[in-house]
């Protein structure tokens, strides 16, 4: 095995997707230079599971992760061709999300690192979103993060690894609850993002008149805010009951105009902050968005469309790399062995519910 190459092995279990990655990065000087290669990327999803509650049950999560993990870590070895004993470093989440399950890939990942000597770390859930786009593409820090997904909707300066300032972020509801709470009342499926956005192709996004929170608040900054849109959803699906396709197809489009029109308006204001923070002058920005909600293509056009007009070039990972996944945590690993940036007692690092990403 080469000195500047190193292989690192993932585990995420913060939410609903159990996952084990195993990632090889070029390394030169403390830095990983480019993408590396993803050579395992295994993912159990436990949609089925939570879709009849139509949310995340944490209890049922805990018990999945705990089934499954230990199966998708040998799979995760199989893929790759390689052993534990290959690995420079196990990387685990460690937070934020939900408890049971964080102990639980949390603990394996100190075991397997235990038992074969290795360097453990302990990685935050959303730095491992805020690196994802590293893993396929050539991107410099710093750039502009816009993290959309079930549980988090942020607007974050990524200002080089271990190195990142929180610009804005929801008040109430993460986008992602915002589509699946939406998709609910409305009785389409779980996960509402993508029911939601395949109805509101038929429909018309001026259908209804929707409030755009926070929009015109002087005082919110760059926060975003989501529960007042779904009242006023709720309010226009009674008014227009009983629901046929085509009224389905209009509250969904003018619901996701909404959503398109907040988070265009603050994260164009967040991508002329960073241009003046940065000091870009005439140069291009760079702008990530990732999370599940990212997988939404009128989302990602109204972005894209946003980010032209600021003079920013626009980075979305692939879908498997948008949603959760454990390559992302792997590369984080490897991100945080390459450079030395890991727990002096990595055996006591704890498992934590909340955990803001800058500080
Ligand atoms: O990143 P992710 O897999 O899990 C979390 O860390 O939360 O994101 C899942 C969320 C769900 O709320 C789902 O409804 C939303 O992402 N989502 C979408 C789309 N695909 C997934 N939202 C809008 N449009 C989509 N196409
Ligand atoms: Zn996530």
């Amino acid at each position: 095995m080469a000195e500047n190459t190193i292989y690192v092995l993932g585990l995420e279990t913060s939410c609903d997707e159990t996952a084990a990655a195993i990632v090889k990065m070029p390394i030169d000087e403390g830095h990983v230079v480019g993408p590396g290669r993803i050579l395992a990327n295994q993912i159990l999803s436990q949609i089925e599971t939570h879709a009849p509650y139509g949310g995340v049950v944490p209890e049922l999560a805990a018990r999945a992760h705990l089934s499954h993990l230990d199966r998708l870590v040998a799979l995760a070895f199989n893929d790759a061709e390689l052993q534990l004993s290959d690995m420079h470093a196990i990387a685990a989440t460690a937070g934020p999300g939900l408890i049971g399950g964080v102990l639980i890939g949390l603990t394996t990942g100190k075991a397997l690192a235990l038992a074969a000597d290795k360097p453990f770390i302990g990685i935050n859930h959303l730095e491992g979103h805020a690196l994802s786009a590293r893993l396929t593409e050539n991107i410099d820090f710093p750039y502009l993060l816009l993290l959309v997904s079930g549980g988090h909707c942020q607007l974050l300066s990524v200002n080089g690894l271990a190195d990142y300032t929180l610009l804005g972020q929801t008040r109430d509801d993460a986008v992602g609850e915002a589509f699946d709470k939406a998709a609910k009342l409305m009785s389409l499926g779980y996960p509402g993002g993508p029911e939601i956005e395949q109805r509101a192709r038929h429909g018309d996004r001026s259908a209804h008149k929707l409030p755009r929170p926070l929009l015109s608040d002087r005082q919110a900054g760059l926060d975003f805010s989501f529960s007042g849109l779904k009242t006023a959803l709720r309010q226009a699906a009674e008014k227009a009951a009983p629901l046929d396709d085509e009224k389905v197809a209009d509250l969904a489009a003018s619901f996701e105009a909404a959503i398109g029109d907040c988070l265009v308006t603050q994260t164009g204001a967040a991508m002329r902050g960073f241009r003046r923070d940065k000091v870009l002058q005439n140069r291009r920005g760079r702008l990530v968005v990732a999370g599940g909600v990212a997988a939404n293509a009128y989302l990602r056009s109204r972005l894209n469309a946003a980010a032209e007009d600021e003079n920013f070039d626009l980075f979305v990972p692939p879908p498997a790399l948008c949603t959760d996944n454990a390559a992302m945590i792997a590369r984080a690993g490897g991100e945080r062995f390459a450079a030395g940036l890991i727990d002096a007692q990595p055996m006591a690092v704890a498992a934590r519910a909340r955990w803001p990403l800058d500080i």
